[in-house]
């Protein structure tokens, strides 16, 4: 089956009952998205299917053939510059240990695709499914927030 992967096409084999995250992981060495709860709790596993955040323990492989994914590997232009909102987690030292960042970055990113600019109810919303144990919360908030000024000042700048 064909599935792209950060726009590179891919043709994997998978068995039916293999989840995406299992593939992306394990089969293609994508090993942003973590494995938290490997159960649709924790949202560490989320990447964007068709534009649209998933949790990708919960997904089928053989059920989005032909799909389009970005992972975090995928979401900056170049290796160099990091996406708007992967510079502001750093600026606004929205991460601890960092295992829960990247899919708290793809929900962050699917947010601000859909919503350019969210009030703070629709950020709590929006990323209510992404669970930091280290309680970094206030400081992602803050760094959406901040995307969404940078914004609002240069609407060139991304997402
Ligand atoms: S690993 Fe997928 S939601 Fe927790
Ligand atoms: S930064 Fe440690 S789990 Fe979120």
């Amino acid at each position: 089956m064909l599935l792209t992967v950060n726009g590179r096409p891919r043709q994997i084999d998978v068995p039916d009952d293999e989840s995406l995250l299992m593939t992306l992981r394990e089969r293609l060495a994508l090993t942003g998205a973590k494995a938290g709860c490997d159960r649709g709790e924790c949202g560490a596993c989320t990447v964007h299917v068709d534009g649209e955040p998933v949790y990708a323990c919960l997904v089928l492989t053989r059920a989005i053939e032909g799909a389009h994914i970005t992972t975090i590997e995928g979401l900056a232009a170049t290796a160099d510059v990091l996406h708007p909102v992967q510079r502001a987690f750093v600026s606004c030292d929205a991460v601890q240990c960092g295992f829960c960042t990247p899919g708290q970055v793809m929900a962050a990113v699917a947010l601000l695709e859909r919503s350019p600019s969210p009030t703070e109810a629709e950020i709590a919303e929006a990323m209510s499914g992404n669970l930091c144990r280290c309680g970094t919360y206030p400081s992602i908030r803050r760094a959406i927030l901040e995307v969404v000024s940078s914004r609002a000042a240069d609407p060139a700048v991304l997402p």
